[in-house]
């Protein structure tokens, strides 16, 4: 079968980055084998190739590069209960089992979906880890009714997930964007969009908030601060707390990384905690219960998970190196027939 293989890990740059023929993966007791419809790119792809994952995955090169795919069981494993031959499925593979831009992939039950029938696969691909991750955020941070939120990246695919979600809830979410994307973030139930590059954070209401989605880090953490209510939250895709996360996705943290974990993020947790906001730190783990039921909840919206552009398997690469060049406007995916 063809795939999108790495291997060797590379700082910037993708020669080490080929279209090409491995074996078709047979599903163990637990795993499903899927033959891959589409599978769409993430920023996290980027941190995997650049090997920032290496300490910390058991998954070693040469390895089919893609986290979030969409297709059709082909064969099931002997202790699989839950999927049968012919099942539409939707799934995140998590950090460590990557490998789904390909035409196969065996893949953990219990990472998949059902894919909604009125979604396509390219869709169904293009939510995965977005609605995963967002649903994640709010519930850690007991997000509740009535209460209001800022998301920061409100038109990427976790913010827009975000905001759906928030908003079905019955939660008032107001969201800092790309101002080409204000139409949209209202249709999914935006109370307020900021334009990120002319409305600077300082200029948003103060102790205004009951939570703060941060998919940015650095300075934009540091400036969400103020906007929180004091024992309000801050949920953070970038600061690194939940180690449990970590390990439920599959990987090894070194113990050394472990000591360390608490200085590399110092500054954050210690400004947090000055302004008396409860800090969130969140490494979405795989979780094909939950996507189901998010999944569930998101058809019931206005929410379709936005593709930016779709790739035939033989243009992978290029679909690659077109999603790091930045700025798609919805998802990039690659089309697998
Ligand atoms: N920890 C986790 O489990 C986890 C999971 C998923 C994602 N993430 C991280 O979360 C972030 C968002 O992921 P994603 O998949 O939603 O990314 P994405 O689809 O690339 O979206 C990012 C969005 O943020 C906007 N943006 C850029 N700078 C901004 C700023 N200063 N203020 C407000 N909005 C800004 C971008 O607009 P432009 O088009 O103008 O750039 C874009 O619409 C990424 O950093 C990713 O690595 C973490």
């Amino acid at each position: 079968m063809q795939a999108l293989v790495l291997t060797k890990h590379q700082k910037t740059g993708f020669d080490t980055i080929a279209l090409t023929d491995i074996a078709q993966p047979h599903p163990t007791v637990n795993q499903v084998l899927v033959r891959i419809k589409a599978a769409a790119f993430n920023p996290a792809d980027l941190h995997i190739i650049s090997g920032e994952m290496k300490p910390m995955s058991p998954n070693k090169v040469p390895f089919v590069l893609g986290v979030d795919g969409a297709g059709i069981v082909e064969a099931i494993g002997t202790a699989v209960r839950d999927f049968k031959v012919g099942d539409e499925v939707m799934f995140y593979t998590g950090l460590v089992w990557s490998g789904t831009v390909a035409e196969y992939l065996a893949v953990e039950a219990s990472a998949c979906a059902k894919k909604p029938s009125n979604w396509s696969f390219e869709q169904a691909a293009a939510a995965a880890l977005g609605l995963l991750c967002a649903h994640l955020a709010l519930a850690r941070a007991q997000v509740q009714r009535g209460q209001r939120i800022l998301v920061h990246g409100g038109g990427g695919a976790v913010g827009a997930a975000a905001i759906m979600l928030a908003h079905q809830k019955g939660v008032i979410v107001d969201t800092t964007a790309n101002a080409t994307d204000t139409d949209y973030l209202y249709s999914l139930g935006a109370k307020t969009v900021f334009d990120y590059k002319t409305q600077a954070l300082n200029s948003l209401p103060q102790a205004h908030y009951d939570m703060v989605l941060d998919g940015m880090g650095g300075d934009t953490f540091l400036q969400s601060l103020p906007l929180i209510k004091k024992g309000g939250s801050i949920a953070s895709l970038k600061v690194m707390t939940e180690l449990g996360d970590m390990e439920r996705m599959g990987m090894k943290v070194p113990g050394i990384f472990k000591l360390l974990m608490p200085l590399i993020f110092r500054k954050f947790t210690r400004a947090a905690a000055k302004a008396g906001i409860k800090l969130y730190g969140i490494a979405t783990y795989q979780d094909g219960k939950t996507l189901a039921a998010v999944t569930h909840l998101a058809e019931q919206t206005a929410y379709l998970p936005r593709i930016d552009k779709a790739f035939a398997l033989s243009e992978a690469k290029a679909a690659l190196e077109y999603f790091a060049k930045g700025k798609p406007r919805g998802k990039v995916v690659v089309s697998i027939r």
